[in-house]
């Protein structure tokens, strides 16, 4: 709907009303992206793309669809939602998931997707399955209460909206996301991230307890809200324990109008169920694995993988699967079909991803568009996203699909299987045997193998570091020197029982399969929080507490791990290199994430002859440049990228988003143990003001 001419009144009227939604009492709305708006001319969508460092704008030129409803005071009981249709002062009118998940078309005025949330212990299988069974594949709400998991009943775990995965998320950019999470879960406490969301202007939104919130205690709602600034496959979880394993995750989509996407020739279709979530899954609650135990149940490594939510599982003691559902995928013959594959396993196994009889176009990764490539089988990380075109130019009929825990989980041989299934094919099962672990589907051309860096010419191997970025770059990006650069080494140390059980220490530590108890660290310090917020209480930390390598407290020694909170200062605006370096011996790839912003993946490498450190760095990028040439030019953007193991991996970002944001190993009994820092980007004054009534937490040690 075009704005017709002659009714400069109304648009008048719009631009004044978004005014006033702007100065209104909800602060981080003051910094609004929809405020580049003058009167007489149209409002303006902006959106972030190449790590958040450029902005891509669209003119508003329809008009406010609800520019004449009344605004409406309501009394708001925070255990009761919302409701949609009605407009609240300060929020806007309320659309529903399902209307938020359209096709987005330029000029359209954006809408407030509002979403209510009901986090709760819950369990598999049970009352609920005898009334009915979950239908759909990406849902955007509940319509039935049943969990089946993989079939095998089970409690203990964590859901929002009895639902798993949680209710997904899809919207346009420059749509407003209001969500609120009421915990229900008893003696918790949560918070939830909604990850590659760069929440710029949103920064008090990132849901990081303790970095940028108070974790939500039981009885609780916290009202969240962010714009949809960057388009692309997100996903959201719980940043609170071990939460996220035990069921708080699921999908977030922002669309952008088909014509801004670069590969928008490449592909027919763009689908609200084409969402393929991947998630590990245990028997138990994942606190029976952290700390872990020694004797029976040991070790991290999951029992199954679930598509979508579903799958089977094989019982060793019978040999038989489960009698659940598989995750079924309907596609029209003879289409490209946009798929986005979401990586929310939590432990420390990668995952082999293949369809029998057909190749996949990865179009973008992390959000990010990337140049068109061909490949078979994909390997992901915790965390990380791919999109890929699935050409349907096969014969019509039904196809495997084959997901696999490899590399340091390749021993307990943990495999699921999907249906991809052609509308008119008369079979609801592929005529083929199941694929088993090994044998499996053909691998084909692998992407993302791991460890691998893609050196020797073999074209059976494509690395996420050799994709191209589909969109143009900040020239500063690929200035020979950045302003800042950092080496990250990342390490773990074992202890000896004597040490870790001394009476009155209280040491955090992790089992892995048959070692000590061990932590994380990245340089010697392995990281702690405090109890309240370092975005909104930074007063109220002890600054004893608060550390990085150029200060660390004298009781700690840099031979031994030092546990503070790492914190790490970087001015605003300016180039940053990170040099992750992995000086472990285990051989696992770490997939690292960083919040708030993308980061250009400029170089990978593993050299024989020296390990890259802050002394060496010029003799040893000189190896680097001998090796593998020199940084890529079209480097692609991602969040979350696996670190070769014995390596290096060096990105770059600009920092131009103020605030706290967590860098850290994806891997949630890492997360626990030390494997993270903040990045403290600009000052405090650079941030838009705390939240009226935002929740605060920490000691209570009252003099007397
Ligand atoms: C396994 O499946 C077979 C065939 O359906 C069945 O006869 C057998 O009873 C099952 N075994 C168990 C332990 O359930
Ligand atoms: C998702 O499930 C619904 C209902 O079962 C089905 O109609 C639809 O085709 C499915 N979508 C895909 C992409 O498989
Ligand atoms: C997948 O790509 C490989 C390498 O280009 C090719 O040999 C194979 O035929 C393709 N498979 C299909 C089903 O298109
Ligand atoms: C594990 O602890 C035992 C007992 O304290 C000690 O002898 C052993 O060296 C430790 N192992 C490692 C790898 O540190
Ligand atoms: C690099 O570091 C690893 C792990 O600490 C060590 O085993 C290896 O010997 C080092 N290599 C060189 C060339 O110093």
């Amino acid at each position: 709907m075009q704005l017709p001419t002659g009714l400069s009144f109304s648009l008048i009227f719009v631009i004044v009303r978004v005014g006033c939604i702007d100065n209104g009492k909800d602060n981080g709305m003051n910094q609004e992206n929809l405020h580049e708006v003058h009167a007489r001319s149209a409002p303006v969508i902006e959106w972030y793309s190449r790590g958040s460092s450029i902005l891509k704008t669209m003119e508003v030129t329809e008009k406010d669809p609800d520019a004449d409803v009344p605004v409406e005071e309501k009394y708001e009981n925070p255990h009761v939602p919302l409701e949609y249709g009605v407009h609240y002062k300060g929020l806007g009118k309320l659309s529903t998931p399902e209307e938020c998940a359209r096709n987005c078309r330029q000029g359209a005025w954006p809408k407030n997707c509002y979403y209510h949330f009901t986090v709760e212990i819950y369990r598999t299988l049970g009352g609920a399955c005898t009334l009915c069974e979950p239908t759909t594949n990406t849902s955007l709400s509940a319509d039935c209460q049943c969990i089946l998991g993989d079939g095998v009943d089970m409690a203990g775990i964590m859901v929002i909206n009895r639902m798993y995965p949680g209710p997904s998320v899809q919207l346009c950019v420059g749509d407003l996301a209001i969500i609120d999470v009421n915990n229900r879960a008893i003696g918790t406490s949560i918070s939830i991230h909604w990850h590659g969301v760069y929440q710029k202007n949103y920064q008090y939104y990132d849901g990081v307890p303790f970095v940028t919130q108070c974790p939500i205690t039981q009885g609780s709602t916290f009202r969240y809200r962010w714009r949809a600034q960057n388009a692309g496959t997100h996903f959201y979880h719980a940043h609170t324990g071990l939460h996220k394993p035990d069921g708080l995750e699921g999908a977030i989509i922002i669309r952008q109008p088909k014509i801004e996407d670069p590969n928008n020739e490449d592909f027919d279709d763009d689908h609200f169920d084409n969402v393929i979530f991947l998630n590990d899954w245990f028997h138990e609650s994942a606190i029976d694995h952290w700390p872990g135990t020694t004797a029976h149940n040991v070790g991290q490594i999951p029992q199954n993988i679930l598509v979508n939510g579903k799958g089977q599982w094989l019982d060793p003691s019978t040999g038989n699967y489960t009698n659940s559902r598989l995750a079924v995928i309907n596609v029209q013959p003879r289409r490209r079909i946009r798929f986005r594959m979401i990586n929310s396993l939590s432990w420390t196994c990668p995952i082999q991803f293949t369809i029998q009889n057909h190749n996949v176009t990865l179009i973008g990764t992390d959000g990010e568009e990337v140049k068109p490539k061909t490949v078979t089988t994909i390997t992901s990380f915790s965390a990380e996203r791919y999109d890929f075109v699935l050409h349907t130019n096969q014969p019509i009929g039904t196809y495997w699909i084959q997901v696999r825990l490899v590399h340091s989980c390749s021993s307990d041989k943990i495999t699921q299987v999907a249906v991809l299934r052609y509308t008119g094919s008369e079979f609801e099962v592929p005529a083929s045997r199941r694929p088993r672990y090994d044998p499996g589907l053909p691998l084909g051309i692998v992407f993302n193998d791991v460890n691998r860096i893609c050196d020797d010419g073999d074209p059976n191997f494509v690395c996420a570091k050799d994709l191209r970025t589909a969109d143009p770059i900040d020239e500063r990006i690929l200035a020979p020197r950045a302003d800042l650069t950092f080496f990250l080494p990342y390490n773990f140390h074992l202890f000896t029982n004597e040490e870790l059980f001394k009476p009155n220490t209280y040491t955090q530590f992790l089992v892995p399969i048959g070692g000590n108890g061990s932590v994380a660290m990245i340089g010697s310090i392995s990281n702690i929080f405090s109890g309240s917020p370092y975005m909104s209480q930074i007063a109220d930390i002890p600054p004893e507490t608060i550390c990085n390598r150029h200060s660390l407290p004298d009781r700690c020694s840099p031979r031994k791990p030092c546990f503070c909170s790492h914190i790490v200062d970087i001015p605003l605006g300016t180039v940053v290199e990170i040099i992750m370096t992995d000086s472990g011996e285990n051989g696992l790839s770490h997939p690292f994430h960083l919040h708030g912003f993308g980061f250009h993946v400029m170089a990978q490498g593993r050299l024989k002859d020296v390990n890259i450190t802050e002394d060496n760095k010029h003799y040893a990028l000189s190896l680097h440049r001998k090796a593998y040439g020199d940084f890529r030019t079209e480097p692609p953007v991602k969040d979350t990228l696996a670190v070769t193991a014995g390596g290096y991996t060096i990105v770059r970002f600009i920092a131009d988003n103020p605030g706290y944001w967590l860098h850290h190993c994806h891997f949630m009994s890492h997360l626990l143990v030390g494997m993270e820092l903040v990045f403290h980007v600009g000052d405090d004054e650079d941030l838009p003001p705390i939240p009226e009534g935002f929740p605060k937490c920490g000691d209570f040690k009252p003099r007397a």
